[in-house]
């Protein structure tokens, strides 16, 4: 039987939030070269995808997008090839509307001939975004037609939807075939945008599982305000301390987001690796049950410290510990509240996905004071004492 795509949340790259407009063939060639040797393939990182402004403005007298001929002289097939003679997957990007948001044609009207191009090309991945989206026109029908287009297509394409979260879209999109869905605004290199995106998700993981999986959107991680693109996103950039990229990341992965990387990956610096490859936290993100995590609240901050937990394939608990609040702050967990009585004559065995040992077991609670902006990340196990 053929493997559906996206059973776990893709992971990979995407240009848009350092490179904005300033794409091209050598920068995706030498960032598929950098997945290699850095270990990012390694760890699992598979997809290369160009954003917005690759094509011309116009399409050909057949109706066929074409690729900016500065940015990508030897045209998407070239590029798609290099991508793959690495391992690696290859991802481009249009639009269901008219336009895309930067004003190249979008696909609408012309899904079933795009998808075909793309397949042609050598693409396994396209993100969709609502720009420019004709008022009359129903916008989970066009996701709809992308899909049916792309399942007709001959190509195993992943479709990655992007509306921003509008319309409800979680109430249609896993419905109509997208493997993922973005599900916010515009991320942006600061902790106060992390901070909000990160609110606005916590009720919103039910909707998220298998073969459909919420994007918060692609990672700010090791940008440190280093971005082509902050005139495009508004100069509210900043960028974010490591301990606020290390809460991000761990964030996304226990809520089953695809990991999408943002960075330059020619300028990552030890610790932005340490973070983008953390062998556990990956593991988590990658769980093939990819279920939905709760919340546990700390009684005296609700808001700004609270617990993510999570039952993973191997008969662990994942429990992710955030201090969104600007001051250190204490968070109990107590384990009655995640189904562990005192009763039962069982403690948790606490492996730390930091440090990557076991930090000891314990019984009817575990109790830590966090720093500010920071979190911690376990793998629990219910041992008997
Ligand atoms: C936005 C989208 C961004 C990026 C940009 C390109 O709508 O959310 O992720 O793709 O368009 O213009």
């Amino acid at each position: 039987m053929k493997t559906p795509l996206a059973q776990t949340p893709p992971m990979g790259w995407n240009s848009w939030n350092s490179f904005g407009w300033n794409i091209s063939d050598k920068l995706i060639r030498s960032t598929a070269d950098l997945f290699v040797e850095s270990g990012l393939k390694e760890a699992g990182y598979e997809y290369i995808i160009i954003d917005d402004c690759w094509s011309e403005k116009q399409r050909d007298e057949k109706g066929r997008l074409v690729p900016d001929r500065e940015k990508f002289p030897e045209g998407m097939k070239a590029v798609a090839d290099y991508v793959h003679s690495k391992g690696l997957k290859f991802g481009m990007y249009s639009c269901a509307g008219t336009h895309t948001c930067a004003g190249h044609p979008g696909s609408f009207e012309h899904e079933f001939v795009d998808a075909e191009t793309f397949a042609d090309w050598g693409v396994d991945y396209l993100k969709y975004d609502y720009c420019y989206k004709p008022a009359a026109a129903d916008g989970a029908n066009l996701y709809r037609r992308m899909a049916m287009a792309l399942r007709s297509c001959g190509r195993d394409i992943l479709f990655s939807a992007c509306n921003w979260g509008a319309d409800d879209v979680y109430s249609w999109i896993r419905s109509s075939g997208a493997q993922m869905f973005r599900s916010t605004g515009d991320i942006q290199d600061n902790w106060f945008n992390v901070n909000g995106i990160i609110c606005s998700q916590l009720d919103k993981s039910p909707y998220s599982g298998s073969f459909c999986h919420n994007d918060m959107d692609m990672l700010v991680v090791g940008m440190h305000g280093n971005s082509d693109n902050s005139e495009v996103l508004g100069g509210v950039v900043g960028g974010c301390t490591d301990i606020e990229y290390k809460t991000h990341f761990a964030f996304w992965a226990m809520m089953n987001s695809p990991l999408i990387i943002g960075c330059d990956v020619r300028k990552m610096t030890d610790i932005t690796k340490l973070i983008l490859m953390n062998r556990d936290i990956i593991s988590i993100n990658q769980d093939i049950e990819c279920r939905a995590p709760y919340v546990i609240r700390q009684w005296n901050n609700p808001e700004k410290v609270f617990a993510l937990i999570r039952p993973l394939s191997t008969g662990e608990y994942a429990v992710g510990l955030f201090n969104l609040s600007d001051k250190k702050a204490e968070m109990s967990l107590q384990f009655y509240d995640i189904g562990l009585p005192v009763s039962s004559g069982r403690g948790l065995e606490m492996y730390d996905c930091y440090t990557h040992s076991i930090a000891g077991v314990f019984t009817e609670r575990y109790v830590t004071q966090l720093g500010s902006h920071d979190c911690a990340v376990f793998k629990a196990r219910a041992v008997k004492l």
